[in-house]
């Protein structure tokens, strides 16, 4: 039971079979409480249950508890490496009473455990106690027997614990393992305490209050308990090691790093391994947590942690990056009791190689430049800060890793000197901003990014947290409140809230604090990398400083990562239908819809577009996981992402893979990949349906697809299926024979109009106008013969045809017909036979005519004009022209 996985189980167990309820592990971003960077402690998944906030189904539970110490309050970064007990992440084993049992069953459970089930030897024990706690050292002699001079009073913080600045506290009893003679130090409170024979093992805190602000406590509604023991602690005693790294977990980390590299962890090279082996521990949990390295916030720890490392992997002498070879020996040790780091396996390896491959670009050079500056330094030197600073900003490093280079050879560095050079810099880069048009009209975010930092957005992996407002923005301006009915724009630390970008559309919302209410219409991002919540107090007042929930509309997002994921099938369908010259033009992820632009030259047949909305679908039904990775550009373009041409991107980018293709080249292979910040459905499933809606020209050489997705594209279909059965029953027949019934319907109508235009025309021609013989209306003017007639319901085009008829009827002379239509205009047709055309011209007739009918001009041959005019109701007055024409 001795290994570290047996000692966690063992715990567990224990405390479960002692009522406890057994919590797993909350993730190293707190996601209940924006104060605090990483979860430092095991009481902080429970903070609102201990301060009555949060109600849970039991009062006693246990767990083993993640735990990242760099940065914040409890920062044990510097010292990692070169002492026997600092870690960066450890595990710390809890049990907790929320208002439940106190003092005497906590001293009691504990006792029992250690000497009973450890079977620790209980004359190698003591305690101390808060000074004034006559409770606790009454219990401690009581149950444990403890004589009083191994029951120690202290009087200081140490003995008094606190979550952070805020947040629940109360006084503590720690137990303490004595390591033995052999090692230098005191008893705690002792002048030597400070050195190694007396270790801390466990902290009983006796959860009385809470530190609602920095200046005032209240009591909490019910005394609780919350204990921490590092695991890696109490397995050193339990196998009889005193230094944390001599534990069999670490040790196999070590052989693994010292495997990895050939360097025995011996001399100068012990405290690197050391390193290594904690540094991939803390690396690895929180890139597994969804943090990645950046320069700003969590993300920055996360650098500062993995670029120490990279560095002693270089003093190692290692000639290729090292930390991500060594993932699998931590996956094979802490694997099972976490599975997020066999989830995240993948991950964890491509970040680690990128980072120190990025890292080792300058790191030799940096090197070079921190050797020569302090070429001629002794211990007790320091370093300049504008060295410092050139290091950390032309060649990435943080300053804490500067100082840890300088460290053995007693070297400091001037971190005054390094904070002025950085405040220079931002005033330059302030400065230049001022100049430039658009941004001096978005200056205040400028200003606002840089005095509040990046906000940090968590919205990829949830839609609800809790955030701490920092600016609120009214007309342009920073204003100090704002009440029930104002519009203000909102600025948080953090945020799950989606700002505008990549053609998705940005996140609504809710912002809820203890006594207002925002109700968040849309969130854009400013000021590069301010996200900015533009909303509506609906009730109370908000200031800056107040704690906020923030829920991202759900169902909204979800629409939205459908459309997004949809978005990107899409892309990759029309690249494989219609051919690799398909690129982006553009593009819209709202929540009710998508659409994409694309260079292709002409419209998509039927036949294509079905072929494009079948192949999405088939990735659809899929269901695969969508993943989403972080690499540099480059390599992601190399590695064939798809990117936008013309977009900016930073040097590293998330890469979004979903599907297997199926056909061509690529099968086996992911079906689409591509370079995307957007927020996506975690399985393709997840979209429901893709259909396409419409297809068209944006402009020349650019088409544009819009399409529905879930809900909406089955709504979409379900409305298509409602108009086919109106048809098909109006036509009366079952939806399948409707097309071939409306074939049918307008088959027939074409036969019918042609036989109605032959009546009409016959009609026209009237009492025997034909080639069969001769008729009354037949006149003689002033010796020609003469045909005119007005005529309705045959069409300009037949009038000809008419003429043609009556130029044969009369053999000679000449024959005018005049058309009137619905619209009250009329047409009109003159015919001349052959042998008249050199006396009359069909052409000058017609212009009468036509003239008559208010119209002017016409056209056509001698023999044969047509012409038009606006009046139809001189119709008779056209005829009656073109006679007198003739009679001269
Ligand atoms: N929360 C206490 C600690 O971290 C147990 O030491």
């Amino acid at each position: 039971m001795s290994g570290v996985n047996g000692i966690r189980s063992a715990f567990l167990d224990y405390f479960g079979s002692n009522g406890h309820e057994i919590v797993a592990s909350s993730p190293l971003v707190p996601r209940n409480d924006p104060t605090l960077m990483f979860t430092n402690a095991g009481m902080v998944q429970f903070k609102n249950v201990f301060t009555g906030l949060e109600k849970r189904d039991y009062a006693r539970a246990v767990t083993a508890q993640k735990c990242v110490r760099a940065g914040g309050k409890h920062n044990d970064l510097d010292n990692v490496g070169y002492t026997a007990r600092h870690h960066t992440f450890f595990e710390m084993l809890g049990n907790f009473s929320f208002g439940d049992y106190f003092k005497d069953v906590a001293i009691e459970l504990a006792w029992n455990l250690i000497t009973r089930e450890f079977g620790l030897d209980p004359s190698k024990l003591l305690v101390t106690v808060y000074h004034t706690d006559d409770d606790a050292a009454a219990f401690w002699k009581k149950i444990a027997g403890l004589p009083d001079d191994r029951i120690i009073r202290i009087a200081t913080h140490d003995n008094f614990w606190a979550m952070g600045d805020t947040g629940p506290c109360g006084p503590c009893s720690e137990i303490f393992y004595d390591h033995g003679e052999h090692i230098p130090g005191g008893p705690p409170g002792s002048p030597d305490e400070d050195g190694d024979r007396f270790i801390e093992i466990w902290n009983l805190v006796f959860m009385q209050f809470e530190q609602v602000t920095p200046d005032e406590r209240i009591d909490l509604p019910r005394p609780s308990i919350d204990t921490g023991m590092g695991l890696e602690r109490i397995a050193a005693v339990m196998q009889g090691k005193h230094d944390n790294y001599d534990i069999d977990l670490f040790q196999a980390l070590i052989k693994a790093s010292v495997e990895a590299t050939g360097v025995k962890a011996e001399g100068a090279a012990r405290a690197s391994h050391r390193v290594i082996a904690d540094h991939l521990r803390a690396s690895s949990f929180l890139i597994a947590d969804g943090v990645l390295p950046s320069n700003e916030g969590r993300g920055y720890v996360l650098r500062r942690i993995m670029r120490r490392a990279m560095r002693h992997a270089q003093l190692l002498g290692a000639s290729e990056p090292l930390m991500w070879r060594l993932v699998p020996a931590l996956v094979q040790e802490m694997g099972q009791a976490y599975p997020e780091l066999v989830r995240g396996q993948p991950l964890i390896t491509e970040t680690l190689q990128l980072e120190e491959k990025r890292f080792r670009k300058t790191l030799a050079r940096g090197l070079g430049l921190l050797e020569e500056a302090t070429q001629s330094f002794g211990s007790g030197d320091t370093l300049d800060g504008e060295t410092a600073f050139k290091l950390y900003d032309t060649y990435g490093f943080p300053l804490d890793l500067t100082q840890d280079a300088l460290r053995q050879r007693g070297i400091g560095v001037d971190t005054g000197g390094f904070n002025t050079a950085m405040e220079r810099q931002k005033a330059e880069a302030r400065a230049s901003w001022a100049g430039s048009g658009e941004a001096a009209a978005e200056a205040i975010w400028f200003q606002l990014r840089e005095k509040l930092g990046a906000t940090e957005f968590l919205g990829y992996s949830s839609e609800a947290a809790e955030g701490v407002i920092s600016a609120l923005v009214h007309d342009g301006a920073e204003v100090p409140a704002a009440k029930k009915g104002d519009d203000v724009a909102v600025i948080l630390n953090q945020t799950p809230f989606y700002g505008e970008s990549g053609g998705q559309v940005g996140d609504t919302g809710v912002i809820r604090g203890d006594d207002f209410e925002i109700a968040v219409s849309d969130t854009q991002k400013k000021g590069d990398g301010l996200f900015v919540h533009y909303g509506k107090v609906m009730s109370g007042e908000v200031k800056p400083g107040a704690a906020a929930e923030l829920e991202v509309d759900h169902r909204r997002r979800s629409q939205i990562r459908a459309n997004h994921s949809a978005t990107h099938l899409l892309h990759e369908a029309l690249r494989e239908v219609l051919g690799g010259h398909v690129a982006q033009k553009g593009s819209l992820v709202a929540p009710e819809r998508l659409r994409f632009d694309f260079s292709h030259p002409k419209p998509i047949g039927d036949a294509e577009l079905s072929e494009i909305e079948a192949i999405a679908n088939e990735i659809v039904l899929q269901n695969s996981a969508v993943s989403t990775r972080l690499m540099a550009v480059d390599e992601a373009i190399e590695s064939g992402a798809m990117a936008l041409f013309g977009e900016k991107y930073g040097d590293e980018v998330r890469v979004v893979t979903m599907g297997t293709a199926l056909r061509g080249g690529k099968a086996g292979k992911p079906y689409s990949v591509e370079l995307c910040g957007g927020t996506h459905v975690n399985a393709t499933g997840d979209i429901g349906l893709v259909r396409v809606v419409s297809e068209g020209a944006v402009s020349s050489g650019v088409r544009r697809l819009e399409a529905l997705t879930g809900a909406a594209a089955r709504d979409h279909l379900a409305e298509q299926d409602r108009r086919l059965r109106q048809m098909a029953a109006a036509l009366k027949v079952s939806p399948q024979d409707a097309p071939g019934r409306l074939d049918a319907v307008l088959e027939e109508r074409r036969r019918m109009e042609r036989e109605l235009a032959e009546a009409r025309k016959q009609l026209a021609l009237g009492g025997g106008v034909s080639s069969a013989g001769g008729t009354s209306e037949k006149e003689d003017v002033g010796g020609v013969g003469f045909l005119g007639r007005v005529v309705s319901g045959v069409a300009p085009k037949d009038l000809k045809s008419l003429a043609d008829e009556g130029k044969k009827s009369l053999g000679s002379g000449v024959t005018v017909f005049v058309g009137t239509s619905d619209d009250g205009k009329a047409s009109v047709v003159v015919g001349v036979t052959e042998d008249l055309t050199q006396r009359f011209s069909a052409v000058d007739l017609v212009r009468v005519a036509s003239q008559a009918l208010g119209g002017k001009g016409g056209g056509g041959r001698p023999d044969m004009a047509q012409a038009g005019g606006p009046d139809a109701a001189k119709a008779n007055d056209a005829v009656s022209a073109v006679r007198a024409a003739l009679a001269g």
